[in-house]
């Protein structure tokens, strides 16, 4: 175990006039002197819960860090986009199952289960990632084809390795609490979202079967927009088995009290719920904070019975998301750019042993 310090090249002088010397920690050197093992996948193995982690498969072979950290701290995997439609078939019938493989492989050498993100992610607020041909169907009967088709493909394909399916990403409007008006739910209505849980079901009976959904992680209308949307998926039919809580916390984690709330509701309905893609961005780079937070996340989950997950979107600062969508000074991770357990990591590691605050 070496005390190291991160690199704060990031800290420009503006940055340094104004984080640090108006909170005095913006640009300290930060110390990184945490250990990483036990880990965090044997802390979770004792409560029974997965902790996981979206990868990105050519860093599994470019960066030996990247593979390292991932198969020793995560009994679970999340393709962070490698399943997705545009990705396994861009065009009908054609697909591309090669870094979809590629982390399968990973995973079962690992000894990890596998997150199936995701079948269909009917919702265009930022990114699209259903292929033109299916947004361009000629009509209801063929739009409903491909989607049959694809769902057939790639539950046959990963049955074996994945346990959980996202079978529908982000059903309800981003900014709003209605369903989401897009090209797919507009023309086929709210059955074809019964139908695909049917249909997943049919294929990988043993799989559970997910709703995945953003910005629903504290009570109010969201949650309450998606209950009511999942109620009557259940009334119609819809073999559904939890609901994922995407917890991308941009602003800062809920409170214990919101969240274990809204997992209390899912249970309530019999359902199970994971934390399917937790990152947590504090602002003006406050470790402390972010790790109090981190923790309260784990601190919800082990409350409540039914949520049995927690996967992260990303573990290092490095590879996020949000370099691209914010810009790398958010630093919304675990590990740090370099590879260096952050204070985020040690409180998720305590609270998971049983020894957080
Ligand atoms: O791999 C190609 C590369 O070959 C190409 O040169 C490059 C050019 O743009 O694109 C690369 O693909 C990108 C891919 O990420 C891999 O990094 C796509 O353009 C880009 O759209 C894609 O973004 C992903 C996004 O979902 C859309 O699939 C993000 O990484 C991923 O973090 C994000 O994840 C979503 C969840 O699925 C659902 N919830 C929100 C979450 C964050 O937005």
């Amino acid at each position: 175990m070496n005390k190291v310090f991160s690199n704060p090249r990031w800290c420009t002088i503006a940055v340094a006039l104004s984080a640090a010397v108006l909170f005095g920690t913006g640009c300290m050197p930060k110390e990184r002197d945490f250990p990483t093992s036990p880990t965090l996948r044997e802390f979770a193995g004792q409560h029974g819960i997965l902790i996981g982690a979206a990868a990105r498969p050519h860093l599994l072979v470019e960066e030996p860090q990247y593979a390292d950290i991932l198969a020793a701290q995560f009994n679970s995997i999340t393709p962070e986009t490698d399943l997705k439609w545009l990705h396994t078939e861009p065009e009908h019938l054609t697909y591309t199952w090669d870094n979809a493989d590629a982390v399968a492989a990973f995973a079962t050498a690992n000894n990890q289960t596998i997150r199936g993100h995701t079948l269909v992610w009917p919702n265009e607020f930022y990114y699209i990632t259903t292929p033109d041909y299916v947004r361009n169907a000629p009509d209801a009967a063929t739009m409903q084809k491909y989607i049959d088709d694809h769902i057939e493909a790639v539950v046959t394909r990963y049955a074996d390795v994945v346990h959980r399916w996202d079978v529908i990403n982000e059903p309800m409007q981003t900014l709003g609490s209605g369903v989401d008006p897009n090209i797919i739910t507009a023309t086929l209505g709210e059955a074809w979202m019964v139908r695909a849980f049917q249909q997943t079901r049919s294929l990988d009976p043993d799989a559970d079967l997910y709703i995945n959904e953003a910005l629903t992680e504290r009570p109010g209308a969201k949650h309450s927009g998606l209950l009511a949307l999942v109620g009557r998926m259940l009334d119609a039919g819809a073999p559904i088995d939890g609901v994922g809580l995407q917890s991308h916390f941009l602003f800062g984690a809920p409170s214990v009290q919101a969240m274990v709330s809204v997992m209390q509701d899912w249970e309530a309905l019999g359902l199970k719920v994971a934390i399917t893609e937790l990152d947590i961005v504090t602002w003006l780079d406050n470790e402390e904070a972010q790790a109090l937070q981190y923790e309260n996340v784990v601190t919800a989950c082990l409350s409540v019975a039914a949520c049995g997950e927690i996967t992260l979107w990303g573990f290092t600062d490095k590879h996020s998301w949000l370099n691209g969508f914010l810009g790398s000074w958010s630093t919304p991770l675990l590990f740090d750019a370099d590879y260096l357990p952050k204070p985020a990591y040690a409180a998720v590691s305590m609270a998971l042993a049983g020894e957080g605050n």
